[in-house]
């Protein structure tokens, strides 16, 4: 195991201002005490349900939301600091695909300069040699050649994410942070984009840290994960430990979410949906605590976690 990033206790509070006098009346807890690590060449999937925290925690990491508290140290160095982050070559080697292409991709500008820019701010190429690069990465993500001087407004979001991700590997980053990069793709160019980052993942010892509020699309990118929930975790494991022994309710439940594509079993699927969502009502006040809050991770085994007031240790 080799440690690329660490992230501890980590935590983002945006205040809420009301009231004549414009005072913080109170915060909303967007991320709220999160430790994880993230190794070199692996994929951590970070799932959970709208609002729970996901882009928030992703985009701290990137260095473009303020911490409250806690660190990210990345290779040895403390970078919750703008300063740090510059002085060490973590803004090149830390890359982000962003969950809304439409609002993140700059409209005025074309493809060619949308992709290159992240390269112009750290290395000197040529006109050719930039198009060149360009022109590789549209390659890689299965764009055409006219793409390079179109305007993001002329795609569909499918390839508008696409170029998303070509821009993120433009600078051969260290660790990508993917928020939903397929979410807005059909099923079969879901499939071809998670190919393709599992691809350059191997060629280029990538890490991922892949954001998804859906389970079963991240079952075979993600070597490790973590579920959250309202700015916690719920529950951290492996992928064996999270798919085949999950122990929160709401693990179980975002489970149970997951699409069936074998029509014969659709039915049963749908029953035990509906068991799963009625255990889920029911146990509540089993799963979290009085103030409804997420409890602190206790380990089950060496890798898995679950936030649970008790828990009884495997012991492995
Ligand atoms: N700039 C902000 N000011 C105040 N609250 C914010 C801000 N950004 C996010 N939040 C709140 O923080 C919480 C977490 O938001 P976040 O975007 O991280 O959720 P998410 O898990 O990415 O959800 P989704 O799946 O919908 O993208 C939400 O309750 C959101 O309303
Ligand atoms: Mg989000």
């Amino acid at each position: 195991m080799s440690e690329l990033i660490k992230i501890s206790d980590l935590k983002i509070h945006y205040p809420i201002r009301s009231g004549f006098f414009n005072r913080v009346t109170d915060y909303v807890y967007a991320v709220d005490g999160v430790d994880f690590v993230i190794e070199k060449g692996k994929t951590y999937g970070l799932i959970g349900e709208s609002g729970s925290g996901k882009s928030t925690t992703g985009k701290a990491i990137v260095g473009l939301e303020k911490v409250t508290s806690g660190s990210i140290v990345y290779e040895g160095n403390e970078v919750t600091k703008k300063s740090v982050r510059k002085a060490t070559g973590y803004n090149k080697d830390v890359q982000m695909i962003f969950q809304d292409s439409m609002s993140s991709l700059n409209p005025k500008k074309r493809v060619i300069d949308i992709i290159a820019e992240p390269i112009r701010n750290f290395e000197r190429l040529s006109d050719q040699e930039e198009k060149k690069k360009v022109q590789a990465m549209l390659d890689i993500v299965g764009m055409p050649t006219d793409a390079l001087y179109k305007y993001p407004h002329e795609f569909s979001g499918g390839q508008r994410q696409r170029i998303g991700v070509a821009r993120a590997v433009a600078t051969s980053p260290k660790l990508i942070v993917a928020d939903e990069p397929v979410s807005a793709l059909d099923l079969s160019v879901q499939a071809q984009v998670l190919n393709f980052m599992k691809n350059i993942q191997e060629e280029f010892g990538l890490s991922y840290l892949f954001i998804s509020h859906d389970l079963g699309v991240v079952k075979y990118m993600c070597d490790n994960l973590a579920i959250m929930h309202k700015g916690r975790f719920v529950e951290i494991g492996t992928r064996e430990d999270i798919y085949n022994n999950p122990k929160h309710i709401y693990t179980k439940r975002l489970l149970s979410a997951i699409p069936k594509i074998d029509v014969s079993h659709r039915e049963e699927h749908k029953v035990r949906r509906r068991e799963v969502e009625q255990e889920f009502q029911n146990l509540q006040k089993e799963y979290y605590d009085d103030n409804g809050r997420v409890y602190d991770l206790k380990p089950i085994n060496k890798t898995h976690q679950v936030a649970l007031e008790h828990v009884e240790s495997e012991g492995k």
